[in-house]
């Protein structure tokens, strides 16, 4: 089978090489997926680039790619949450990636079928940002009612963030590029901003989440509008501390 793989990292040309290797073997946890269509995320050019090797250290070649769409085509043993024919999609595990391939063995608690109203493109770009969304908004304990301001609502991150947020029935104020108003507020948003004409900070307070998916200096920003709530620390004898579900 075909597969695109990084053989140098290399910070300033992302180049990958298309070879032949074998249909991978399966174990009983895994199935076996017929690859139709694959993302390409913002990681998997920081993974070319080397800017991730601390954190993940692929040996090379490495095949690339992270999330894929695709239909089973075996399943193993053990598996009973798929059939043969279902459409598929995922993000592979850190440790075992290579989305970029015709076919992938894959555990199969990484898949999920593929609701009918996405096309194998638009799903395909939906794994990595929807499983950091839901990562995150579990790590916040994002409780119902409670408000949450998602900054950059008009990039991917922020954009795949206002639905499941709002699935979650959070009130959402996001901000991000002016022009790109109307296509978040039909995502579900609740309020929008531009952040080149409003400083949000100004006119937005008291908010229970923040979801930052600028960082830098938009940090400090995003801490200044949450809710503020004295606690008491064994350490330090009374501190003012930001939580992100207080
Ligand atoms: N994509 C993923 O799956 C993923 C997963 C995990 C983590 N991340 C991380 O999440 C961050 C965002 O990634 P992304 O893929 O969502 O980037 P992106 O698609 O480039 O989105 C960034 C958005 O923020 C807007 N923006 C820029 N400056 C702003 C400001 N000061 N205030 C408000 N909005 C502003 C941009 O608008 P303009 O058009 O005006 O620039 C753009 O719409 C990155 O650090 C990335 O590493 C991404």
């Amino acid at each position: 089978m075909k597969v695109a793989q990084h053989t140098t990292y290399n910070k300033n040309n992302i180049t990958l090489n298309i070879i032949e290797i074998a249909k991978p073997s399966m174990t009983d946890k895994e199935v076996l997926v017929k690859v139709s269509a694959a993302g390409v995320n913002p990681l998997d050019n920081m993974i070319s680039r080397g800017e991730v090797k601390m954190i993940v250290p692929y040996k090379l070649p490495q095949t690339a790619g992270n999330e894929f769409v695709g239909i089973v085509e075996r399943i193993g043993k053990q598996v009973d949450k798929f059939q043969v024919g279902d459409r598929v999609f995922g993000r592979l595990p850190l440790d075992h990636i290579g989305a970029f391939a015709e076919y992938l063995a894959v555990d199969s608690q990484a898949l999920a079928k593929v609701p009918d109203y996405l096309s194998d493109e638009e799903a395909a770009a939906v794994p990595l940002t929807a499983l950091t969304i839901m990562q995150a908004l579990e790590l916040m304990g994002a409780q119902a009612g409670k408000t949450i301001f998602i900054s950059g609502g008009t990039g991917g991150v922020g954009g795949m963030a206002i639905p499941i947020a709002k699935a979650k029935c959070l009130k959402v104020i996001t901000n991000g590029a002016g022009d790109s108003a109307e296509r978040v507020l039909k995502l579900g948003a609740d309020r929008f901003i531009d952040y080149k004409t409003e400083d949000y900070t100004k006119t937005v307070s008291q908010v229970d989440y923040v979801l930052d998916t600028l960082g830098g200096a938009e940090t400090e920003k995003q801490m200044s509008i949450m809710k503020k709530v004295v606690t008491l620390c064994p350490f330090v004898p009374c501190q003012t501390v930001l939580l992100p579900n207080a």
